[in-house]
């Protein structure tokens, strides 16, 4: 484990690494990518993130050196040379024994769409893991709930592990506009933890946004079981859970999504206001803030 900053959170200590990928599945929408990097899987904590380049830096059998397929550079790569930056991607999953971490995207652009097509076997160019984790669940109190909305349910797959390897009583409460948009809850629910699930047109667990059963929670004398709120995803969804959780006097951690352009706090692409005044990084003071420490919305 890293050390912690004053709110039990962990910042990065980066490292650039060769991945190489021993599994890749989708349904050229939703990916799952599984990359063995071991010093990333080594360092990494929940909430943390990866950039990763999509176009791959080796592929299988092609001796180290030789050019990329459709051009000399990594930029090329057959895709018009707009394929420069690495991707950020929150860790699904961190498996420090074999060396692996997994990743769950949905292909958007260009970038991902390279990505989706990296078989088994290539070598990814990776630089992790980046920003702030989530907060360590051994610090905290009472019941944890972990809140994802859409592509913020995969990042707690890796929460509801830690909080279930720390002893941590936790629930999940996952969701999305429609069944096919869980992507990642199949991950947090195998951490074994209770998971209420919420669809906005029902087609799956109950019909509704994510917020509605954390208001239950809090509303119907379980306020003083829930010790604290961890949450990923849109940001009106992020906004509504700061909302519920100041009126509650619940401690709220919020992971927020910003475009990435560096990682590492050089490119100023990230910014986040501050409660306080002035701005932060995302993706070095965050991603995961104290929901009190920044504006979102106008909270
Ligand atoms: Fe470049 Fe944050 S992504 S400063």
């Amino acid at each position: 484990m890293r050390p912690a900053d004053r709110s039990g959170q962990v910042r990065a200590q980066w490292v650039r690494e060769t991945g190489r990928v021993v599994a890749h599945e989708g349904d050229g929408e939703i990916c799952k990518l599984t990359v063995c990097a071991p010093e990333i899987a080594r360092r990494a904590v929940p909430g943390q993130f990866v950039q990763v380049h999509p176009v791959p830096a080796r592929l299988p059998g092609r001796a180290p050196g030789a050019p990329r397929p459709g051009g000399p550079g990594p930029a090329s790569a057959g895709t018009g040379g707009a394929l420069l930056l690495r991707r950020p991607f929150s860790f699904c999953e961190i498996r420090p024994g074999p060396g692996e971490i997994a990743l769950i995207y949905r292909v958007v652009g260009r970038g991902t769409r390279a990505l989706s097509q990296a078989p088994v076997g290539v070598e990814l160019d990776l630089l992790g893991p980046l920003g702030r984790s989530f907060p360590d669940p051994r610090a905290g109190r009472g019941r944890l709930v972990l809140i994802g909305g859409g592509l913020g349910i995969p990042p707690m797959a890796a929460a509801a592990r830690w909080a279930v390897q720390a002893g941590r009583d936790a629930v999940a409460i996952l969701g999305a506009r429609t069944a096919r948009d869980l992507a990642g809850a199949r991950e947090v629910a195998a951490c074994g933890i209770p998971v209420v699930t919420v669809t906005e047109d029902g087609s799956a667990g109950q019909q509704g946004i994510v917020t509605e059963p954390l208001e239950r929670m809090l509303r119907h004398g379980a306020a003083n079981l829930v010790g604290e709120v961890w949450a990923c995803g849109p940001e009106p969804m992020l906004v509504a859970v700061k909302r519920l959780c100041a009126a509650a006097r619940v401690p709220c951690f919020v992971s927020v999504e910003r475009f990435m352009g560096c990682g590492f706090g050089a490119c100023l692409g990230c910014t986040v206001p501050r409660a306080a005044g002035g701005y932060l990084k995302a993706c070095q003071d965050g991603p995961v803030f104290p929901a009190e420490e920044v504006v979102l919305g106008d909270v």
